[in-house]
């Protein structure tokens, strides 16, 4: 039944109609949490590895994986496992309080995993941004410099400071400033835009010369992959080059892997593709198996610049937490994501490119390991975006039980973010129904009445 059957346009129940579960959750939703908050219309009542069903019985294949979260599935066995072991002894003391073993050992594991042939250390905090903040404030306290140098199109998190250094207005940004100071946007490279890797080092350079002196840079701030920015990979000259400026002016190079770490592309930071050894790498997402923990893993030198209490907070590395972590790093090593996530992603981009070659309104396809998108044009030589389209696709899928993201800064680009637990016979059908909802959203077969 469609959900939406049972309500009038203005979202009340049209009489002697029942009203589905999901509906009624929507009518509540309206009344009771702001509109800011964002959200699909879906309400899940279960899921597993990478299927949910919503409160109406509906099943959806999850392509979202609660925004690249999931790379071990929806409810792992053994992250469950951990956490319901874990709960059993205790919830939370605060590690500031009362420490435990597990926080250092998964200190002790990401320090061993993340590149550079140097002491690391690691500290644990609840989200993504909260991590960005934090090795922004390492890198301060360490260089005694302020400036802080990001990309357009990179995302870092809603808080303000994260917004600052967010190169994306809609939604994020608008009506949220003033930002902090001293940040800083050159352009990211973007080779489907013209954008050379070049062009990204000729603007850094107007920006040391014209806005602020290298010398008051404290970090230079990357997604190794744009994530909400469009799935836009740096060239690894480009990356090594931001090594080289780092080095020559004293600037801390961090990696923000919140979205693009944690075996998502093929190992377990996207950066180490390039071979590039960062000073601060952020992490979140797919650490926490479903529960939320991020942290900065870094070279111990810079690490150690923070005088005690200066990091941490009251839920950072939260014990159950830290327990789900530990169990997704062994998932991961024992089921070999890594290999999956590449098999998982050529399946995706093979099934894309046969389409793009079909559709010229599929005018890139684009990624790393199971990180991959398709942007869509209005216009195959202008590149002119196509938002209405992306969004139209994403609603098409939505109705045929394929869930699905947009991202990119013109809204037009969709991304598949699938588990990389996926099974072979789940991502086949999920491809077969995207695939069904672009001809669909093109008009090349009818949309489907909704199930
Ligand atoms: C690269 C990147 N950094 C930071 C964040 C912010 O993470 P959170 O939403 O957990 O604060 C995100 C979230 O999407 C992200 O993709």
């Amino acid at each position: 039944m469609d959900p939406q059957a049972a309500m009038d346009l203005k979202g009340l129940p049209i009489k002697g109609t029942a009203m589905s579960k999901t509906a009624d959750l929507k009518a509540r939703q309206a009344a009771a949490v702001p509109p800011g908050v964002g959200s699909k219309g879906i309400y899940v009542a279960k899921a597993e590895n990478s299927e949910l069903w919503d409160v109406d019985g509906k099943r959806y294949i999850d392509f979202a994986a609660g925004i690249a979260v999931l790379n071990t599935g929806h409810r792992h066995p053994r992250v469950m496992e951990a956490v319901a072991k874990q709960g059993e002894l205790f919830a939370h003391t605060c590690f500031h309080v009362a420490s435990y073993e597990s926080y250092i050992r998964l200190a002790e594991r990401l320090n061993a995993a993340a590149p550079g042939d140097f002491a690391k250390k690691t500290l644990f905090l609840n989200s993504g941004a909260e991590a960005v903040e934090n090795a922004i404030k390492i890198a301060r306290i360490h260089t005694k410099r302020s400036a802080v140098i990001a990309f357009s199109g990179g995302f870092h998190g809603r808080t303000l400071l994260t917004l600052g250094l967010t190169g994306k207005v809609m939604p994020y940004k608008r009506g949220f400033g003033p930002f902090p100071a001293e940040v800083y946007h050159a352009e990211f490279p973007h080779p489907y835009h013209g954008v050379t890797t070049e062009q990204s080092l000729a603007d850094l350079d107007r920006l040391f010369h014209g806005d602020v002196d290298p010398k008051s840079v404290a970090a230079i701030l990357i997604e190794p992959v744009q994530g909400e920015g469009g799935f836009n990979v740096a060239p690894a000259d480009f990356l090594r080059a931001l090594r080289r400026l780092c080095d020559e002016h004293g600037i801390v190079l961090i990696a923000d892997e919140v979205q693009g770490g944690i075996a998502r592309t093929g190992k377990m930071f996207s950066i180490e593709h390039a071979g590039v050894v960062p000073d601060l790498i952020t992490v979140a997402k797919g650490l926490g198996g479903g529960f939320p923990l991020s942290g900065v893993i870094g070279r111990a030198s810079i690490m150690d610049a923070a005088h005690p209490g200066g990091l941490g907070g009251t839920y950072g590395g939260n014990p159950i937490s830290i327990a789900a972590a530990l169990a997704v790093l062994d998932v991961i090593e024992s089921e070999d994501l890594f290999t999956r996530a590449v098999r998982v992603g050529q399946r995706m981009r093979s099934r894309l490119d046969a389409l793009a070659l079909e559709l010229p309104a599929i005018g890139d396809v684009r990624g790393l390991g199971a990180m991959i998108a398709f942007e869509l044009v209005k216009d195959a030589k202008t590149r002119e975006p196509d938002a209405a389209l992306t969004a139209a696709i994403v609603a098409e899928a939505e109705r045929r039980g394929l869930i699905l993201l947009s991202c990119g800064v013109s809204a037009n680009v969709v991304r598949l973010l699938a588990p990389l637990t996926i099974q072979d016979g789940v991502l086949e059908e999920g491809l077969d129904i995207l695939a069904a909802a672009i001809n669909a959203a093109l008009g090349r077969e009818p949309a489907r009445a909704v199930a």
